[in-house]
């Protein structure tokens, strides 16, 4: 990708100084570095990243800046163990101690991990500074950068704690990912598949025609994936409707990985949740049984390539999780689902939340384990 894709994030006309740019391109992170790409004004730039992204890029990041401007950089262990309240004390600490003030400018370096704390920091550092993502896991490149949800976990759950910020900028170079293990990359390929299911019937069916899912996925895929997500973030900012549809796969997956205690990785989770999902759709007669199939078909495959075993799915425990109202003692759940490879479904009165029964619901998982068991 030698071409620099420019891709704006926009809000409703009041709030025009919020819109920001998504940039792409190969080494857009060395021309950072280089100071060949020009930054906003700000008194000074704090990086924050993770001690696995801090050896491969932080330190050169930190030196490039410092050439040109007041730089620091603060870094913290890798993980998502330690995304949560006590790492984002430290980095604030740390961000006082550099002198940080209101026109200080924080940057996001790492995967989603970093972009959510540096984020969620950003947001509450004296009443809120500006930051800047630049993302360099797949996952976070066509997903965690955009849209301006941050966050850290809690001890009684994943992201309870967090707000809405969104960032002045993204920079996504492709090239950062030549450095990431492949499961890592799969993380990713599961939310390009999702935003393809959801909004690009096209999309899908060339992410179909792929036979290795590895760090040289062409850009295009990024690029659309990232279109995607700025366009529904730009809609509906706050997740009151539409942007529940980026949920696709996760009220399953969710469920799945929250039953494993989280030792199963994200992707293979969301893709089990699409599959799930996808055959709820097919029962519920939302969707039509060819583009089930189409889409089982790159699922299964994608399930495949991670060669994971088939986790233990019990349905009664999945279906705890999946409930979001843990209070009342209700039947039925609400997910997004999709009424076309490239469409997502809504209810009569424009809602894309769907409600599913525990029957329905149940007889997804007991499809899931037929359907996978023999490999
Ligand atoms: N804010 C949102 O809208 C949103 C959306 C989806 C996910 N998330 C969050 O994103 C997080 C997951 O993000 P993730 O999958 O990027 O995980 P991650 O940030 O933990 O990164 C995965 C691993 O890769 C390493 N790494 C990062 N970049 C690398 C590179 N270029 N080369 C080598 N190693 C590299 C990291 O150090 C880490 O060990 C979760 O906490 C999730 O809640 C947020
Ligand atoms: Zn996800």
């Amino acid at each position: 990708l030698t071409r620099r894709v420019r891709i704006r994030v926009t809000f409703s006309s009041d709030d025009r100084n919020r819109s920001y740019e998504i940039l792409i391109r190969d080494r857009i992170l060395d021309e950072l570095i280089e100071g060949t790409l020009p930054l906003p004004n700000a008194n000074s730039f704090i990086i924050v990243t993770d001690a696995n992204v801090n050896k491969l890029y932080g330190s050169k990041l930190l030196k490039g800046l410092s050439g040109v401007t007041k730089a620091g950089l603060v870094s913290f262990p890798a993980g998502e163990a330690n995304k949560n309240i006590e790492t984002a004390w430290k980095v604030a600490s740390e961000l006082s101690r550099l002198g940080a003030d209101r026109r200080s400018v924080v940057i996001a370096l790492g995967g989603g991990v970093v972009g959510d704390l540096a984020g969620f920091v950003a947001s509450i550092y004296k009443r809120g500074v500006d930051y800047l993502q630049i993302p360099t896991t797949l996952l976070a490149q066509v997903d965690s950068s955009i849209g301006g949800k941050t966050g850290v976990d809690a001890p009684w759950g994943k992201n309870q704690l967090g707000t809405f910020h969104q960032p002045k900028g993204v920079f996504i170079d492709p090239r950062t990912l030549l450095t990431l293990p492949p499961h890592e990359i799969l993380n990713g390929v599961a939310e390009i598949a999702k935003c393809a299911i959801v909004a690009d019937r096209e999309m899908f069916s060339q992410l179909s025609k792929l036979t290795k899912f590895d760090s040289d996925i062409p850009r295009k895929f990024i690029v659309r994936a990232c279109r995607i997500k700025a366009r529904i973030v730009s809609e509906d900012e706050k997740e009151t409707n539409l942007r529940v549809v980026l949920n696709y796969g996760h009220t399953v997956g969710h469920a799945i990985e929250s039953s494993s205690n989280f030792r199963l990785r994200h992707g293979m989770c969301v893709t089990l949740g699409m599959m799930a999902e996808s055959w709820i759709a097919l029962t519920m007669n939302l969707l039509q049984r060819t583009d089930f199939e189409k889409q089982f078909e790159l699922l299964r495959r994608l399930y495949r390539y991670s060669s994971v075993n088939l986790p233990i799915l019990n349905k009664e425990t999945l279906f705890k999780f999946a409930l979001t109202d843990k209070k009342t003692d209700s039947l039925t759940v609400r997910m997004s689902l999709p009424r076309e490879i490239g469409k997502m479904y809504t209810t009569a009165d424009g809602n894309y939340r769907v409600p599913v029964s525990k029957e329905i619901f149940d007889g997804s998982i007991d499809y899931l384990r037929k359907a996978l068991s023999n490999g």
